[in-house]
């Protein structure tokens, strides 16, 4: 799909503050594909699906998918095959042990686009010119506190790829 497409798809999808908070990750996910050598149209086009399944209609089958699920399925529908592209889509929430770098951008591109204005945001965006890993450490440990204030957990997912990230982090030094 060309850029205008995915654009328009969006804009048609998605609420208009979603859809600004969609065109500051595809931004920053260009930013980061240049800066981290990825493929900077994948990137931009995981960065456009990622939040479209705020909007789908879920199915009775679809209810218990998170939004990113069926945001990568609507991909596969609308013919995205690339296995990057739709990994990046269905773990930008999440992540997962092993993900590829270009989830990695568009994960780091969803918590940190110039929208977001959280404590602590803007150590994680300088992190993130340095180090995608150390910068989604960052990203974690925050999405833990906050989701404390909820009471609420971080999926077992994210706390095996924290893991993962820590241990490399470790060997590296
Ligand atoms: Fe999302
Ligand atoms: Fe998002």
């Amino acid at each position: 799909m060309k850029e205008k497409e995915l654009r328009l798809l969006s804009k048609r999808i998605l609420s208009r503050e979603r859809y600004l908070h969609t065109l500051r990750v595809v931004a920053l996910s260009k930013e980061l594909a240049l800066r981290y050598g990825a493929d900077v149209q994948k990137a931009k086009m995981a960065a456009y699906f990622h939040d479209l399944g705020y909007f789908i209609g879920r199915s009775k089958r679809d209810r218990t998918l998170s939004h990113a699920r069926l945001s990568e399925n609507y991909a596969r529908k609308l013919g995205i095959t690339d296995s990057e592209v739709l990994e990046a889509i269905r773990l930008h929430t999440t992540g997962q042990r092993g993900m590829g770098t270009l989830a990695k951008i568009v994960y780091v591109a969803d918590a940190t686009e110039a929208g977001r204005n959280y404590p602590g945001v803007e150590q994680i965006r300088k992190e993130s010119r340095r180090s995608l890993d150390r910068a989604i450490l960052m990203i974690i440990k925050r999405t833990r506190e906050h989701l404390h204030t909820k009471k609420k957990r971080l999926s077992r997912k994210t706390v095996q790829f924290e893991k993962k990230l820590m241990k490399r982090q470790k060997e590296a030094h």
